[in-house]
């Protein structure tokens, strides 16, 4: 990554008066949290709609609760890594308006972000399918899947499975900031699952900039981004911030 680049990145940074973030698994990977799609990827062991898909939860709930503890085990242990740091500290220098994260690991919250839309739920909170209340997270028992409610209800994660609508106010949020943002950038996610993956879209179809933080290309690459820094948010982002500050002195 070229110091070239990252002045760029300050640069757009800089100009603009509204700058938003979607991020994705890639920036939870420093963490130790596996990322959905590639080698080490979780769909690589489980197959998507056998585990992820709302109808499959409900045929075989306790199979799907085994993956899930799985994940909460990663999760559980996970500390905000420097790209994490880095957003909340844009956030704080007032560079940054709003992260939306399609993330369900709280790590952005963690690190200090405030303004935070939890676009795919989040795993600390659960809830049951029947009746909607929430509940504690004593509720579940890994000797005896699934967890279910005083009601009988099934006790489901409240995050988003496929199958399942986008929480309608983190939608209605996201969309709006993605059509008045004038800058975003799209961290650490493959931008193939939609509606997430349209935001960037619609942001620039509205006249955002689009700068894409990824060791690898996606389908955004090349069509709607403007700048593509490649390599890892740890490493990029606070680089960013260091010389933002640098500039401030
Ligand atoms: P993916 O696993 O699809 O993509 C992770 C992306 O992060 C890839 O493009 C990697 O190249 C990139 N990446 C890996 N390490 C990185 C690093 N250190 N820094 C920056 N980028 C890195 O994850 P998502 O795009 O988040 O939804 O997946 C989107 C949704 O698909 C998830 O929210 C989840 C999943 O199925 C549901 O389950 C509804």
């Amino acid at each position: 990554m070229s110091e070239a680049d990252i002045e760029r990145l300050c640069d757009f940074l800089a100009d603009s008066k509204c700058t938003i973030a979607l991020t994705g698994a890639g920036i939870s990977a420093e963490s130790g949290i596996p990322t959905f799609r590639g080698v080490q990827g979780l769909w690589e062991k489980y197959d998507v709609m056998e585990f992820a898909h709302i109808d499959a939860f409900r045929r075989n709930p306790a199979k799907v609760w085994g993956m899930l503890l799985e994940m909460d085990r990663h999760v559980v242990n996970a500390r905000p890594n420097p790209g994490h740091v880095a957003l909340a500290q844009l956030e704080a220098m007032g560079l940054l308006r709003l992260v939306v994260t399609q993330n369900i690991d709280n790590l952005h919250q963690t690190a200090g972000s405030r303004e935070v839309v939890e676009f795919h739920g989040n795993s600390k909170r659960l809830r049951c399918l029947e009746c909607g209340e929430m509940q504690p997270p004593e509720s579940v028992d890994p000797e005896n899947l699934p967890p279910r409610c005083a009601c009988g209800g099934l006790i489901k994660p409240d995050v988003i499975f496929f199958g399942e609508a986008i929480p309608w106010a983190a939608n209605v949020k996201a969309f709006e900031y993605a059509q008045r943002c004038d800058l975003i950038l799209v961290v650490g996610t493959s931008a193939v699952v939609a509606p997430a993956s349209e935001i960037p879209v619609v942001a620039k179809r509205a006249g955002a900039r689009i700068v894409e933080v990824n060791p690898e290309e996606t389908p955004l690459t090349g069509r709607v981004t403007d700048l593509m820094l490649r390599g890892s948010a740890g490493e990029i982002l606070p680089r960013a911030v260091r010389m933002l500050m640098d500039r401030r002195h």
